[in-house]
């Protein structure tokens, strides 16, 4: 980060070097408004601290200058006290704030430290916005619906809550990525908490945070995620794993919209999007005594349901692709597709675990993949053989005779009725398939 000071008395340039240098910033200091812009242009300072009396163009035209250039940049003025009326002049031309001569060294570096802090906060969501850009992959009616009601409330100013339900692997994770990154708090803290990661005694304190001396190990004040996602994005993944002591705090909060830490007086205001998401069904949940009823009304404002895969298989193919493509990227190769009759038997398959099995099925077939495309021998051998289980299993219960007279015609029209390789394929003789034709009174 660099640091641009235009003075024109030298010992306030090195008094800044020095307090400033053990921030680890780059610094330029100057003596005249003239070498300060083009300093600033060529080196596009993060923070400018300009003086308002300058030899030849004065601070103001400097701030007006820098201000033409760069909107977002930091500006700091020094002034006289007695010329105050200047630094609100400053301050309506966009400066961020000002020191009057003489000031204490120490507060302008306290100052120019936070200012720093939220630069590189601010950088940091800025790139977590743009590497977290989410895609959500699909055509199924489901998914397109998915998709539009995360546009809505992405892209919506007010803050509201969302239940995300649905199986396993079905992308609820995902959906709550892309309301937040692709709509207008993109740039605003996405804060998660996985409730069936953490046990349930340190939930409360992942979510409120502490103040120091709270209980024993507290040592030092914490702030919790709560407090964390202010302003952005609360997700509560796995919800339905949530202590049921701490659900009556949480609805407190959601509705008080402000929460205090734990050992805190404070309170501390609260606004975000509050997104949940489970793979339980909070209805039975609620039932069995494991879930607040009314904290699931006050998050099932906005409800969105994830469909299983196996509802919605005109989207295997599209995400096979988009596997496919990814898994070139990361892993180097150049593999152009699957085959009509893989991607046939990938679309009968169940998918139980939904698209999270298929994103892992594409990865493995991938690591081994040598050729261009992707072929059934190159299927792993449960998603080939789920095929015959699944018709196997449709077997049982019925007699076995039907169970014969099916498999015999199957056969038959396989074979295009040639009797000697249906006998063959059937491990029968040909005398024995014509007589189970004739009792079964088989025809085409
Ligand atoms: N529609 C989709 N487009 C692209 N990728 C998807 C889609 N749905 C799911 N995925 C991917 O599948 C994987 C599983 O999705 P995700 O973690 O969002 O599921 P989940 O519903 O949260 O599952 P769980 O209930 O087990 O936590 C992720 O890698 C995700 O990126
Ligand atoms: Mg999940």
């Amino acid at each position: 980060m660099k640091v641009l000071i235009i003075d024109d008395e030298k010992s306030i340039r090195l008094s800044l070097r020095v307090a400033l240098g053990k921030l680890g910033v780059k610094i330029f200091a100057v003596a005249s408004g003239e070498e300060g812009i083009e300093i600033f242009r060529r080196e596009k300072p993060d923070i400018s601290i300009i003086d308002v009396n300058l030899p030849g163009i004065n601070g103001i035209e400097v701030l007006k200058e820098i201000r033409k250039k760069d909107k977002n940049c930091i500006v700091i003025m020094i002034t006289y006290i007695s010329e105050v009326r200047l630094a609100v002049e400053a301050m309506k031309l966009g400066a961020n704030d000002y020191f009057t001569k003489p000031f204490n060294m120490e507060e302008m570096k306290e100052s120019i430290e936070d200012h720093l802090k939220y630069i590189k906060k601010s950088q940091e969501l800025s790139d977590q916005g743009e590497e977290n850009k989410t895609e959500i992959i699909g055509k199924s009616k489901s998914i397109q619906n998915v998709k539009e009601i995360a546009k809505k409330v992405g892209n919506m100013l007010y803050d509201t809550f969302i239940l995300i339900q649905g199986e396993s692997g079905t992308g609820k994770e995902i959906i709550a990525k892309a309301i937040h990154f692709n709509g207008i708090r993109r740039n605003k803290p996405y804060i998660a908490l996985n409730c069936a990661a953490i046990p349930k005694n340190l939930q409360e304190s992942e979510l409120f945070g502490y103040e120091k001396g709270a209980f024993s190990d507290a040592k030092q004040q914490k702030k919790g995620l709560i407090e964390e996602s202010n302003g952005g994005t609360l997700f509560l993944d796995e919800i339905g794993d949530m202590d049921i002591m701490l659900q009556a705090k949480l609805l407190r909060v959601l509705q008080e919209k402000k929460f205090r830490r734990i050992g805190g007086i404070k309170e501390i205001a609260f606004q975000a999007n509050v997104i949940a998401a489970t793979n339980k069904s909070l209805l039975k949940e609620i039932e069995n005594g494991n879930f607040r009823e009314d904290l699931y009304y006050r998050l099932n404002v906005v409800p969105i349901y994830t469909t299983p895969l196996r509802e919605r298989r005109e989207d295997i193919e599209l995400l096979i692709n988009y596997f496919i493509s990814q898994y070139n990227k990361s892993l180097n190769k150049s593999v152009k597709g699957i085959t009509k009759e893989a991607l046939e038997i990938c679309e009968n398959y169940e998918w139980r675990g939904n698209v999270r099995e298929l994103k892992n099925f594409v990865e493995r077939v991938m690591i081994f993949q040598e050729d261009e495309w992707i072929d059934v021998e190159n299927l792993p051998q449960n998603i080939i053989s789920y095929e015959s289980t699944k018709d196997s299993n449709a077997f049982i219960g019925s007699n076995l005779e039907s169970v014969e007279m099916e498999m015999i015609h199957k056969t038959l029209q396989k074979n295009n009725w040639n009797i000697s390789k249906t006998a063959r394929d059937l491990g029968i003789s040909r005398v024995t398939l014509r007589r189970k034709i004739e009792k079964y009174s088989i025809h085409k």
